[in-house]
């Protein structure tokens, strides 16, 4: 039966800035306290009426340069239309060779290139000290059921797109690209793909774990509510092989435009092919796996 809520939230990278197959119910802006998402959410029904929420990170018409994507906003007005999974898109540049632009992948390790540049934190400038366990850094269970769900649907896609699991992704804060030097660094500590996105979204989706940040919101005392908790996966598409290759030209941006379209066109395949069947299991245990976990995050205050 089709449900009224919506569970899922999918937020689009460059070039994915709608999704396919879907109605649109009704778009909705909602003000948080970190200000405006990127742009206003798309409330979307899937063929059975299921409802589902649609981003664009940088905005529709791209105009939001990585630095500057309100994440806070995005991943708080995602909670509160009840979200409880965020499935995120982006395009990645590859650091090993068999990641062929426009490969997919789902990364289960991040390496923090941003640090100290964007607003990483919904505690920043407040008096709570929380320390959110970040060494998985996705939803570990999501991630598990995604790589079947994904594999089956760019299956049926035949256009011979490989999905790589397991993969580390480098987030570096651009805009500009990564240097030879430092593109060739980032695969020596073991990273497979780089991306200027998927901080501090990821950050963000930990820490709006429910029981925390209802509490920390009721400190604020906004009138956002926030129903239930979150969960983040990132399914990486590749557009580039970046920097590192001695023989090959360095990345550009018109590099990435040619693969970027291909990879959305995928993206909203896949999309359209495993959101139904996530929605049904969101509903039960899959993403009962951090409910809780902030609680034990933020530091007693001493007397
Ligand atoms: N996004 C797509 N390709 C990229 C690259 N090579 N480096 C950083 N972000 C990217």
């Amino acid at each position: 039966m089709a449900s009224e809520n919506v569970l899922i939230g999918v937020i689009g990278g460059s070039g994915l800035y709608h999704l396919d197959n879907l109605t649109t119910i009704k778009t909705v802006n909602p003000e948080t306290p970190w200000g405006y998402p990127s742009s206003p959410i798309t409330i979307c029904a899937l063929p059975s009426g299921t409802r589902v929420a649609f981003v664009a990170r940088h905005g529709k018409h791209h105009n939001i340069s990585p630095s500057a994507v309100p994440s806070r906003a995005n991943v708080a007005a995602l909670k509160h239309l009840g979200v409880r999974a965020i499935l995120a898109f982006s395009a990645v540049g590859s650091l090993r060779e068999e990641i062929v632009p426009g490969h997919f992948a789902l990364p289960t390790q991040i390496i923090d290139r941003t640090k100290g540049v964007r607003p990483a934190s919904f505690f920043e400038g407040t008096s709570i000290v929380a320390h959110a366990a970040f060494g998985e850094p996705f939803s570990m269970r999501l991630v598990r059921w995604l790589e079947g769900a994904v594999a089956r649907a760019l299956g049926e896609e035949g256009r011979g797109v490989v999905l790589h699991r397991d993969k580390c992704i480098v987030c570096m804060e651009g805009p500009q690209f990564s240097t030879r030097a430092e593109s060739v660094m980032y695969r020596a500590w073991g990273g497979d793909l780089i991306n200027m996105s998927v901080l501090p979204e990821a950050k963000l989706a930990r820490e709006a774990e429910l029981g925390c940040v209802a509490s920390f919101f009721l400190i604020l005392e906004t009138k956002l509510k926030f129903p239930r908790c979150d969960r983040y996966a990132l399914i990486a598409t590749a557009t580039d092989y970046d920097s590192w290759r001695p023989h090959s030209e360095v990345v550009t941006a018109s590099q990435v435009m040619q693969t970027l379209q291909a990879n959305a066109n995928t993206s909203r395949h896949v999309a359209a092919a495993i959101l139904e069947d996530l929605h049904i299991t969101a509903q039960g245990d899959l993403l009962s796996e951090e409910r809780g976990s902030m609680a034990f995050s933020i530091m007693p205050k001493s007397a």
